[in-house]
């Protein structure tokens, strides 16, 4: 399963799914590409031996074109699979659909709660209890998208933004990597009344 990866930052996560990498895996991360030259994960792309592809969004008139560009250099790689990493841009509703079913994304809440930014701050404004992380499948509704894995915490009592931000980056950096090996072995699959994990409904 050809995978390529979007990022725009550190990418730990990136790091989480090139460590999840073995021959049981079925996934192959094929290209990274980035729409910040200083993006870490460029770096730790390298260093794994990936190709890299630098498109910045600066560089084009609009969206349109911007995206246009991304799927040209995506499409190179013939991926089965196109995982958002901490990509920070809102993708045009044509590269949504040029890759439905096989765009994938990590959102740090609880979806449908918190979509958008800020998510641990407003978790905790809340008082909420619970707080985690959703890998979704992309549609044009932005963090909208069928949910395929959750990770749940506790908000613990004297809970700190920097701890709960630190808590839940590490809980991504478990269910990515599951969420992307179940798609490449055909397990996760996105259908018309949504996720679907080993032919059930999510
Ligand atoms: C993560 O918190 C992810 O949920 C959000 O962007 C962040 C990326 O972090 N979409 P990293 O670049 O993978 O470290």
């Amino acid at each position: 399963c050809n995978v390529v990866v979007l990022i725009s930052g550190s990418g730990s996560n990136l790091q989480a799914l090139l460590d999840s990498q073995d021959e049981k895996n079925a996934a192959r991360i094929r290209a990274v590409v980035s729409n910040r030259e200083e993006a870490f994960g460029l770096q730790r792309a390298q260093a794994a031996g990936i190709a890299t592809h630098l498109v910045r969004h600066k560089d084009f008139a609009d969206r349109e074109a911007f995206d246009a560009a991304l799927m040209a250099i995506i499409d190179k790689h013939q991926p089965d699979l196109v995982v958002l990493a901490g990509f920070m841009r809102i993708l045009t509703p044509g590269f949504v659909r040029h890759y439905q079913g096989r765009l994938l994304n990590i959102h740090p809440s609880l979806l449908p709660k918190y979509k958008g930014l800020d998510t641990h701050r407003r978790a905790l404004e809340a008082g909420d209890t619970e707080h985690g992380c959703s890998v979704h499948f992309v549609t044009e509704e932005l963090d909208g998208g069928p949910v395929a894995i959750q990770a749940y915490l506790s908000v613990q009592p004297g809970e700190t933004l920097e701890s709960l931000t630190s808590r839940v980056h590490a809980a991504e950096h478990i269910i990515y990597p599951l969420a992307v090996r179940w798609f490449a072995e055909g397990r996760l699959r996105l259908a018309e009344q949504g996720a679907m994990l080993d032919g059930n409904p999510l």
